[in-house]
């Protein structure tokens, strides 16, 4: 299979080229300026936007293996400006220009069926004076800036995004470099790479047996269940009941994998060790760490009974190239819990069969092997569960509160069709105690605060213009339902400022 190679000049679009890409059928991957890329089976290179000016010191640069590249290249924003200094042009610190512009296009198989006249997403401080010998413009702006332009062999360049939904015809753009410059087919179906992932994870684990941390999330339950297509029984799913789950949430899980799939469930119930650990915590990065370190332990209980060689993980494309962008850009804000980074010192072959995939394409894989829309929909839920959402100390009391008034909110959310419309929603237990009036009697009980927001992937998000008709309706029933809460706030903070965890 032919691929694309999307270079990240750490724009923060170039995840979407990628996508855009893999919607045409067509199969791509991000790669960065310095990684070492292996040319067989690369069809065509992006070179994605950044925000460093290309005269900047230690802005990077072009990449080296390109120059032996036979394929053709399409160079976006900072990357046309890489190509035109690389090859002799000039390019220069220009007017900014940042949003809706009117380009005119030429003829060129890269605008075939596009009007002449086309509204574009821009976003640049420098712009190209002179291209390089060999090079001429097909799109300008009406500002006079080239926002297009060619050597009809191997470049075709962009000053505008057409990844982003606000330029006209962008997907026609893309679709055109794709098939009608590049000349690449359609190839990268869903049901084909299920097939194709199934017959790999055969081959590889043969006739051993596996075992994954099931969390009844969408990544690995959508993993465990094409895991379970290969090799049936012998993969051995655990679930971790920490005590620190939501209301029904094991029940759910038990009853979609055990008594839907058939597959090989272990359920542990090590919520005595889980609370028993957590007595007298009040840190949240302490509880992280405690409940991730009780985590790997009975899992790898677990692992050592049942004389597996290979461990199974839901680690999806986003984790992969956050990580290796975290190295490079981003602070570590809160430690996230999750299975990944389990156990090497279990000496266990790793198995990541949905590691090339985005979310939305691992929701596409859950939809063909027949997973209920409730598990692929379900909102994001912390390894660490409850345990951050009780802000200090977590007791059993406590917890019961929370689930049930976070059990209320849910289920108002999909009452009035809000569920699938916010990215996540969830109620949080306040450690402090309010005066209210019940009856006629005065009381003194929990605030719990509702949070509601949207967001790209958790990296940044605002919180959710729910209707007020909702919000009331949660809260009569959190304070009519639940005893011991007698006040009920609704969060508006964005993140940044906040998180969207509490803790
Ligand atoms: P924050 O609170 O950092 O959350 O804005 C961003 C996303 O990450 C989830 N989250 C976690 N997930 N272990 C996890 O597996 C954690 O410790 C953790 N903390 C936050 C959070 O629910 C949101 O989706």
């Amino acid at each position: 299979m032919k691929k694309v190679i999307v270079v990240d000049y750490g724009s923060q679009y170039s995840r979407l080229i990628t996508r855009r890409i893999r919607e045409n059928e067509v199969y791509a991957e991000v790669a960065f300026p310095d990684d070492e890329v292996d040319l067989s089976n690369v069809a065509a290179v992006v070179l994605s936007g950044g925000p460093r000016s290309v005269y900047e010191e230690g802005a990077p640069g072009f990449p080296r293996w390109l120059e032996s590249f036979e394929g053709k290249v399409l160079a976006i924003c900072y990357g046309m400006q890489l190509v035109v200094k690389e090859y002799g042009g000039e390019v220069i610190r220009g007017r900014e220009e940042y949003g809706r512009t009117i380009v005119e296009l030429s003829e060129d198989p890269i605008f075939e069926d596009i009007p002449k006249k086309v509204s574009v997403w821009m976003s640049h401080g420098d712009e190209v004076a002179k291209l390089p010998e060999g090079f001429h413009p097909i799109a300008v702006s009406e500002t006079g800036v080239i926002a297009g332009a060619t050597d009809g062999k191997k470049y075709w360049l962009l000053q505008f995004h057409p990844e982003v939904h606000h330029t006209e015809y962008g997907d026609k753009i893309i679709s055109n470099f794709l098939f009608k410059v590049c000349g690449l087919e359609r190839n990268w179906r869903i049901e084909d790479l299920v097939e194709e992932k199934v017959k790999q994870v055969k081959e590889t684990i043969g006739e051993e047996k596996a075992i994954i941390a099931l969390s009844g999330g969408v990544d690995s339950s959508v993993t465990a269940v094409l895991v379970h297509r290969a090799i049936g029984k012998r993969l051995v799913c655990v679930f971790v009941d920490h005590g620190l789950l939501r209301k029904n949430e094991r029940e759910e899980v038990e009853e979609v994998f055990r008594a839907h799939f058939d597959m090989n469930l272990v359920v542990v119930d090590a919520r005595k060790r889980f609370l028993e650990k957590l007595k007298g915590v009040t840190d949240p990065e302490t509880k992280r760490k405690i409940i991730g370190e009780e985590f790997i332990r009975v899992f790898e209980e677990e692992a050592r009974k049942h004389g597996v060689r290979f461990l199974v993980q839901g680690t999806i494309y986003s984790d992969v190239i956050e990580s290796a962008a975290s190295g490079k850009t981003t602070a570590k804000i809160k430690s996230h819990h999750n299975v990944g980074g389990l156990p090497e010192k279990m000496d266990l072959k790793l198995v990541e069969p949905v590691r090339d995939l985005f979310k939305d394409e691992v929701r596409r894989v859950g939809e063909y092997l027949g997973i209920p829309e409730r598990i692929l929909r379900r909102h994001p839920f912390p390894g660490p569960g409850l345990a951050v959402r009780i802000l200090g100390e977590v007791t059993e009391e406590k917890l019961a509160i929370l689930r049930e008034a976070d059990h209320i909110f849910v289920e108002t959310l999909r009452k009035h069709g809000y569920y699938d419309k916010v990215w996540q929603a969830f109620a949080v237990l306040l450690p402090v105690r309010s005066v209210g009036v019940k009856g006629d009697s005065r009381v003194y009980e929990y605030v719990i605060a509702l949070r509601a927001v949207n967001s790209v992937e958790g990296m940044t998000a605002d919180w959710s213009r729910l209707p007020h008709e909702l919000l009331d309706e949660a809260a009569r029933r959190i304070t009519r339902e639940v005893k011991g809460v007698g006040r009920v706030v609704y969060d508006i903070t964005s993140k940044p400022p906040a998180t969207i965890e509490w803790e």
